[in-house]
Formats: C-alpha cells, sequence, structure tokens
C-alpha cells in the first residue's frame, strides 16, 4: 500500500497551510500569467538583439547561435535568405560563416550540390542570440576538450 504515505502527506501540508507552492517552486513561464491572446509581452519577449559578437560554443556539434538580426529574412519553397549569404557560393562575398559541410549532406551522407532538405529551415536549429534570463538553473559544464 504505498500511496498512502503520499496521500498522509498531502493531507498534512494542507492541514499545515504549507499548500503547493510552498512545497514546490513554481516555474514561471516567459509570458507569464498572460493570456496567449495578448501580444504586449510577447513583443517585449521576442525583441531582437542588435548584431553583436559570437557567443562561444558549448559543445562540438552545438549549432552556432545567430550573432545578427533576422528581421525580414524569409524562407519559402523557392527563395532560402539565409543561403543568400551563407552559401558556398556566397560567403565569401558576404562574409557570412559558410554552412557547415554537414549541411549538403543527405541522410546516407551523401553528398549533394545544394543545401540538404534536412537543413533547409534554417531556424529549426539555429537561434539568434537573446538576453535572456534562464527560467530555471542552468549547471551544464562543457566535457574538457581532448587533452586537457
Ligand atoms: C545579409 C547576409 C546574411 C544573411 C541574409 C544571413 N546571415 Fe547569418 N551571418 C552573416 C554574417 C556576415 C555572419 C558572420 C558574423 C560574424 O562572424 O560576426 C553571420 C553569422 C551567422 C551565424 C554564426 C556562425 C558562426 O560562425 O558561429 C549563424 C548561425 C547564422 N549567421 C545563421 C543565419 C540564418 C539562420 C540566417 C537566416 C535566417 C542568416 N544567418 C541570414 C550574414 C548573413
Ligand atoms: C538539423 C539542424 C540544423 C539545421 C536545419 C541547420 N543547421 Fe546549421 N548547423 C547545425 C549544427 C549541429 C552545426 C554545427 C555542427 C556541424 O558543423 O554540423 C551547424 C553549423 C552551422 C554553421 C557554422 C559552420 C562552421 O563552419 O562553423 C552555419 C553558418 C550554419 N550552420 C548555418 C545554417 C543555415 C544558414 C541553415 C539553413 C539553410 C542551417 N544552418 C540549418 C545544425 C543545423
Amino acid at each position: 500500500m504505498r500511496f498512502i504515505p503520499a496521500l498522509l502527506l498531502t493531507g498534512a501540508m494542507l492541514l499545515s497551510g504549507a499548500g503547493s507552492a510552498g512545497a514546490q517552486e513554481v516555474v514561471e513561464s516567459l509570458r507569464g500569467g498572460a493570456p496567449i491572446t495578448e501580444t504586449s509581452r510577447l513583443d517585449a519577449m521576442f525583441r531582437p538583439e542588435k548584431d553583436q559578437d559570437l557567443i562561444p560554443r558549448n559543445f562540438q556539434k552545438q549549432p552556432p547561435l545567430i550573432p545578427h538580426s533576422i528581421k525580414g529574412y524569409n524562407i519559402t519553397q523557392n527563395f532560402n535568405k539565409c543561403m543568400d549569404c551563407h552559401s558556398r557560393e556566397r560567403a565569401e562575398e558576404t562574409g557570412a560563416t559558410k554552412v557547415a559541410k554537414s549541411h549538403y549532406l543527405d541522410r546516407e551522407d551523401k553528398k549533394l550540390s545544394n543545401i540538404s532538405p534536412r537543413r533547409y529551415f534554417c531556424m529549426q536549429c539555429h537561434v539568434p542570440q537573446f538576453d535572456a534570463k534562464p527560467l530555471v538553473e542552468n549547471t551544464y559544464k562543457p566535457a574538457a576538450k581532448k587533452g586537457e
């Protein structure tokens, strides 16, 4: 009868007035209590940062964060604005980092002449840098590099 201690505990907490808030810290989402239809807070949340220095990557295979504004950089069926600067062909001229070689491979690791459909929607993996406070504490530390 394992559930009994839990029931007793809940009862005791209610009696002592501890309630759920005291027992467990509630994490408030970025939107807070605002209803999803209320956009004013969203505007503040998604305030794009100005172009800035790169935030260093935390581990080798991390998709790098985007260090520039992406306002108006649309991706449609026929045109990918990101690739307009980041493709192999355009990178030298635009000064953008070439997309990684992995972005030209299909799932069998076969080389493609154009961006792989698996990598077409850049924002699936790359997000702009934000000065956002973490909602919960994060104690992640990258593993030591080889030889360190
Ligand atoms: C007008 C040209 C241009 C467009 C369009 C553009 N970028 Fe960039 N991007 C750059 C340049 C230039 C840099 C290098 C900035 C630097 O090194 O400080 C860069 C850097 C980056 C980086 C960081 C790479 C690294 O070395 O860590 C990422 C990720 C990135 N862009 C993603 C994107 C995505 C996703 C889009 C589309 C939503 C996009 N970019 C559209 C010019 C562009
Ligand atoms: C499925 C996830 C995913 C998608 C989609 C994706 N990337 Fe990446 N990207 C990564 C990862 C992971 C890395 C770093 C590891 C690597 O090199 O593959 C990376 C690396 C990069 C780099 C840095 C390359 C370097 O040499 O340091 C650039 C620039 C970049 N991506 C741009 C883009 C652009 C532009 C698009 C859209 C056309 C895109 N990525 C789509 C996951 C993704």
